[in-house]
């Protein structure tokens, strides 16, 4: 693959020739946990399905192409993919996360690597100021999630990393919610990039995954080493699932950035909604951020309605088109209230999430059906 060629292009053929073999098309899931060896020790290139193997492998190089990482590695989950990242570091050392993090990802900092010595600090990393005052000389990690999930805040990515590389820390951009077709964190100065596979890269809500990518030899080697050592990989027909729906995910988020942008101006103009977020609205904070480095604002809106959280969960109800489930970034709208399903892991902790605020995954539906939809909805919610 020609690492000049587009992003679209790269997307339906980085690291999916087709079969030399068969001239397959599309890249076999090899539902094999093991490869013949010609003698020991001789074999190509595949030896046992943990370790590796090609349908991962082939969407390893797809993922990693599309992130302008040099090496990827894909997971179980994207929580696996995350675990991994923060195994890099040892007890007494200190990560920042943000206060806004997504709930698992404060759950697996706060519950499984803090009682193992790990120190942090959640701070709002949309002011550097915040940043500044968090650090410590054991810093050796900043966690950044932009749009973060599920208030939708923007930090931003270049400065944050500027600031850790000057002290020798690592940054980490959880990349979930906007997909490398709106934002490319390695190539505004990040070290690692992780996804949860799950959401917009899978595209279609039928399978879990996660996915880490790096420029770096020494992360890579160790992240592979993880990979291999706690074995939290996904099966090829996972892989073959993901890959499938990576083919589009240009053309899909093009609409979820349009169908959100409508649905938006739908929300912003009903007397019932309250307050709306999204990195698009000009009055957003980190708007001109998200400008700057995003190509677009992404398909997540999140809303409060007057009425708190009761008239929140009476309306995620009422929705018709709409479904109500947690996850995100499938071609399907889903609609959820955080403080009481996807985020109640963090419920009394510094990552809190009002529980009036509803999430909104706007899918590529006809936009007209999802903003009647919601107005059904919201026209019978308490104002
Ligand atoms: C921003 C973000 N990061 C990570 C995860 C975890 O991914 P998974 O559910 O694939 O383990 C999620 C899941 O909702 C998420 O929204």
């Amino acid at each position: 693959m020609m690492g000049g060629e587009g992003f679209e292009t790269r997307a339906i053929h980085a690291g999916q020739p087709p079969d030399p073999q068969t001239g397959a098309v599309m890249v076999p899931i090899y539902q094999t946990s093991t490869f013949a060896q010609e003698g020991v020790g001789h074999h190509k290139g595949y030896e046992y399905a943990r370790t590796g193997n090609p349908t991962r492998t082939a969407l390893e190089d797809c993922l990693a192409s599309l992130e302008t990482a040099a090496f990827g590695f894909c997971f179980a989950s994207g929580m696996a993919a995350e675990d991994a990242i923060l195994r890099l570091l040892a007890a007494g050392d200190h990560v920042i996360i943000p206060t806004d993090a997504y709930g698992g990802t404060w759950r697996l900092v706060d519950k499984v690597h803090a009682p193992a010595g790990l120190a942090y600090t959640a701070a709002d990393l949309t002011s550097l100021d915040n940043l500044a005052a968090a650090w410590r000389p054991e810093t050796k990690m900043v966690w950044i999630e932009t749009p973060s999930n599920p208030l939708l805040s923007i930090v931003d990515i270049a400065a944050v990393a500027f600031y850790a590389a000057e002290r020798g820390a690592r940054t980490v951009v959880d990349n979930t919610f906007a997909t490398p077709y709106l934002q490319q964190p390695l190539v505004l100065g990040a070290d690692i990039v992780v996804h949860s596979t799950t959401k917009y890269l899978g595209g279609h809500s039928d399978v879990v995954g996660g996915f880490v990518g790096v420029r770096n030899d020494a992360l890579a080697e160790r992240l592979g080493f993880l990979q291999n050592a706690a074995g939290a990989v996904p099966g090829p027909m996972d892989c073959f699932l993901t890959m499938r729906g990576l083919k589009t995910l240009a053309v899909r988020m093009d609409r979820h950035c349009a169908n959100a942008a409508a649905v938006v101006e739908f929300l912003v103009a009903h007397p019932a909604v309250k307050s709306v977020l999204w990195p698009g609205l000009p009055d957003q904070p980190g708007h001109d951020i998200a400008r700057k480095q995003m190509r677009d604002f992404g398909g997540m809106v999140s809303f409060t309605v007057h009425g708190g959280a009761d008239a929140a969960a009476a309306l995620v109800a009422k929705t018709e088109i709409i479904t109500l489930a947690e996850s995100l970034g499938g071609v399907e709208s889903l609609i959820e209230v955080p403080a009481l399903m996807t985020h109640l892991s963090v419920a009394g902790s510094t990552n809190e999430v009002d529980p009036g605020l509803v999430r909104l995954s706007v899918g590529i539906e006809t936009v007209d059906d999802l903003i009647e939809d919601l107005r059904q909805a919201l026209d019978t919610t308490a104002r």
